[in-house]
């Protein structure tokens, strides 16, 4: 086992929060993101199949119980974007040239990758990753496919830049079950030097329109805004004014916490006692390269536990690798883990009253 460099060791002190230590702590290994529900008429007409789902996400993990194949995919289907993000991994990578920005997938792999797990019982993809989904000329198309083959959930987060009415009908009529669009400010500037490449009038003009739509033709979808968010009191406040400015609009405004990818930045946190992480016990990632991975802030694939190209999805699940790290997680030794012990989400799940709203996807 690598011993901790107690140097490197970061704590997460965090000026926005008001943690009582005296406040007892109960761990949710699925508090990963935090959000405000605004409207959940949509969760009403959601089938009995999609609450079963959703109940065996938050449970699975907690129990660390073995499922032949995970409840979720992630699926990088392009690694094409149309925004640089500053804060982005990809944005990043490519402009240290570590990084295949143009990477599609096929018809013939995405059907592979459903119908084996289909044939699994496969309950829910994401279509993205790194990379902006509706790039994809196929996303309605990847959409319909996995509806038809019995997919109850099926999601995608996009910047929202691209979307238009033509292919908002498009998305809605495949059968999308939720969009979560990345939108992290109220005011142009701050938005736009976070969305580079879009514009704050537009997009919010994109969303009004594929709300309007999801309104008409499927209700039942999830239309969610999101940010990234930063230990500066000046996005606490985007935060509570996204809530104002979206409401009665959308379902839910959320945040997930900025994950530094630079890794001459990057440490090492402390260890946190009692956490282990859910990822590994419900879903799985599947990059454009073929390379598997077990965890969403693995954007550099420092852990890979198989190939989709070329090995079954069934095979990786219940590899060895992947089961020496859920063994690892279970017993408490996350730490063992390189890539888990430069990971903030120990240590910023550890905060009460932060991160437990609502644990979300
Ligand atoms: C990488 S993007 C890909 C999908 C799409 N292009 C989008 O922007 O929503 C997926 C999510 O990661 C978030 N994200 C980007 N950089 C991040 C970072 N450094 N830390 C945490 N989340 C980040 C984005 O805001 C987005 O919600
Ligand atoms: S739009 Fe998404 S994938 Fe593209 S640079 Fe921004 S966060 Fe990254």
């Amino acid at each position: 086992m690598k011993t901790e460099n107690t140097d490197k060791i970061k704590k997460f002190n965090s000026p926005i929060r008001d943690v009582d230590a005296t406040i007892p702590w109960e761990f949710d290994p699925n508090a990963t993101y935090s959000e405000i529900t605004l409207d959940d008429k949509w969760l009403k007409l959601k089938p009995d199949e999609y609450h079963k789902y959703r109940s065996d996400w938050t449970n699975i993990p907690k129990s660390f119980a073995h499922i032949d194949f995970p409840l979720h995919l992630d699926i990088e289907t392009t690694t094409y974007c149309n925004l640089k993000c500053p804060m982005c991994p990809r944005t990043q990578l490519v402009e240290q040239g570590k990084f295949n920005e143009n990477g599609f997938i096929t018809r013939d792999e995405f059907m592979k990758i459903i119908d084996e797990g289909t044939r699994y019982n496969l309950r829910s993809i994401k279509l993205n990753y790194l990379g902006e989904p509706l790039m994809h000329k196929d996303i309605a198309w990847q959409i319909e496919y996995a509806k038809k083959k019995g997919v109850i959930d099926v999601i995608m987060n996009s910047n929202g830049a691209a979307l238009n009415e033509k292919n908002s009908e498009s998305l809605l009529r495949a059968g999308i079950d939720g969009l979560f669009i990345s939108f992290d400010a109220v005011n142009p500037k701050d938005y736009e030097t976070q969305r580079v490449g879009a514009t704050l009038g537009r997009t919010i003009d994109n969303l009004y329109k594929f709300v309007k739509l999801r309104n008409e033709i499927r209700p039942s979808c999830q239309v969610r805004v999101s940010m990234v968010m930063y230990d500066d009191p000046k996005w606490m406040e985007q935060y509570k004014a996204l809530q104002i400015m979206w409401k009665g609009v959308v379902d839910a405004v959320g945040y997930s916490w900025y994950t530094e990818r630079d890794e001459q930045i990057s440490g090492e946190y402390e260890y946190v006692p009692g956490f282990h992480c859910a990822q590994p016990f419900h879903r799985m990632f599947l990059k454009n390269n073929g390379n598997v991975t077990i965890c969403c802030v693995d954007d550099k694939d420092e852990v890979i536990v198989g190939n989709w190209k070329l090995e079954k999805l069934f095979d990786i699940w219940n590899g060895a690798k992947y089961k020496d790290i859920r063994h690892k997680h279970a017993s408490g030794e996350y730490n063992k883990i390189d890539m888990c012990r430069k990971c903030y989400l120990p240590v910023s799940i550890k905060q009460p009253g932060i991160n437990q709203e609502k644990a979300a996807e």
